[in-house]
């Protein structure tokens, strides 16, 4: 198969919307990374994502829309908080998890009776669903345990042959995945930290959520977990990737120690050069935000470079840091020292 990468404009557009109609697939750019889109009520759609994806068949996919309206049939229950996150987030990276509607097909949700939705703030997406008037289901567009694409040439390295199109909307705002909240009980809790953190929803709904404990933990392959995403190793570089805690001075002592052929650091702004290897910096210590943006975009650059070794500087856990370290013991497989 041909894959197309073509430009956003009024006929590329046209021709995802068409594909999707049809029941293809297409990557297409969101704000937070490129989401690999299947019409969310077609089982035969959703089977080539998971394809071309090489995705576990049990890790269930997120739901896009672009108004409130089509939530009907897509959730069957739109609970107080629910509205609440909904008026204050949406559009935006932000997933609430509630009881599936019968729209969806068990594709989707990977047979869960809940299902995750979500409405993207990109303009390109919200115009492919409300031109094609199709909900749909898209996970990142990058292959199962590779990190997430951040640009359409991100999509293409690993979805080229795989699928008809891509539309090329340019770099991802957030540079990380949605905050996905399950608010099936009635103490939310976040399953996957983003740009919408644990401080921003408390103070919208007014009271304490809890946060999984697999954000910050590892998680065994074969137990059963709220979110199934986050149980697979994730985000890798071909690498061996280590987090090292600790203060500066002790990292570029550890590093010095440790140091072999093609190891490499990723660091932050202006440490690089302190560094007694090749360094790339993932943002600013103090800007959360800039090290989710970059985030994926680095630890893609870590093979470009032929890494065999990579030690990576600890963020922050707190805020929107938290959605980078989670994102990045992930990349290291749980392995993190102390120094
Ligand atoms: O920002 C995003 O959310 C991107 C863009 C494309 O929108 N999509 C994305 O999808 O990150 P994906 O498939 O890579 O991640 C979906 C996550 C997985 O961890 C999955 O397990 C969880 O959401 N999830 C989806 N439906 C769920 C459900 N019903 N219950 C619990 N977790 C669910
Ligand atoms: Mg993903």
């Amino acid at each position: 198969m041909e894959t197309k990468l073509l430009k956003p404009n009024e006929e590329s557009i046209n021709l995802a919307c068409e594909l999707l109609k049809k029941g293809e697939v297409v990557a297409v750019p969101t704000e937070t990374v490129y989401g690999l889109a299947g019409d969310a009520t077609n089982g035969n759609a959703i089977k080539k994502i998971f394809e071309a994806k090489g995705r576990p068949a049990d890790n269930p996919l997120i739901v896009h829309i672009a108004s409130i309206e089509m939530l009907d049939g897509i959730v069957s229950k739109f609970n107080a908080d629910a509205k609440k996150l909904a008026e204050n987030f949406w559009p935006g990276p932000l997933t609430i998890i509630m009881p599936k509607g019968n729209k969806v097909c068990k594709e989707t949700t990977a047979g869960l009776d809940s299902v995750g939705v979500r409405m993207p703030a990109n303009e390109i997406a919200r115009e492919i669903i409300l031109r094609s008037g199709v909900p749909f289901s898209a996970p990142s567009a990058n292959i199962s345990g590779k990190p997430s694409p951040t640009t359409a040439q991100d999509v293409f390295a690993d979805m080229n042959g795989k699928i008809n199109l891509i539309i090329d909307g340019g770099e991802s705002d957030a540079g990380v995945e949605s905050t996905v909240i399950s608010v099936l009980e009635d103490t939310p809790i976040i399953l996957r930290p983003g740009i919408v953190t644990k401080e921003d929803i408390e103070k919208v709904l007014n009271k304490e959520i809890k946060v999984a404990k697999e954000v910050t933990e590892g998680v065994k392959a074969d137990s059963i977990v709220r979110s199934p995403g986050m149980k697979y190793k994730h985000y890798a570089p071909n690498a061996k990737v280590t987090i090292v805690k600790g203060s500066l001075e002790n990292f570029v002592k550890f590093v010095e120690l440790n140091k072999k052929e093609n190891t490499l650091v990723m660091c932050f702004d202006g440490e690089e050069k302190l560094m007694p290897v090749s360094a790339i910096s993932y943002g600013n210590i103090n800007d959360p935000k800039s090290q989710a943006h970059n985030l994926f975009a680095v630890l893609r650059e870590l093979d470009k470079e032929n890494a065999k070794q990579v030690f990576v500087r600890c963020p922050e856990t707190t805020g929107v840091s938290l959605a980078v370290y989670n994102r990045l013991i992930r990349s290291a497989g749980f392995n993190i020292i102390e120094v």
